[in-house]
């Protein structure tokens, strides 16, 4: 049941139906979905919405969701003062 104002990513912004558009366009990883709609990319890094994005996907896909894969974590480049945050 889709539902067009539910969010999945709170952070972000981002629509259950926003979601699972990008899927249905062929987004079938979190790290795709991510790409597409800017969800994960919030202050919590997915923490919150990890589960949603990949029920979805498991939902549109029919791909088990023990074979979904948490997004790829890229540590910063050089180092940064804790003053920058
Ligand atoms: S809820 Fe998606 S990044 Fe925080």
């Amino acid at each position: 049941m889709e539902n067009d104002h539910l969010l999945a990513c709170r952070c972000m912004e981002i629509t259950e139906v926003e979601i699972r558009n990008a899927v249905r366009q062929g987004a079938t990883t979190v790290d795709a979905v991510k790409r597409a709609t800017q969800a994960c990319f919030g202050l919590c890094q997915s923490k919150t919405c990890f589960n949603i994005i990949a029920r979805i996907i498991s939902e549109e896909t029919g791909k088990p969701i023990s074979e979904i894969l948490p997004i790829k974590i890229r540590i910063p480049v050089r180092p940064l003062n804790i003053e920058s945050f």
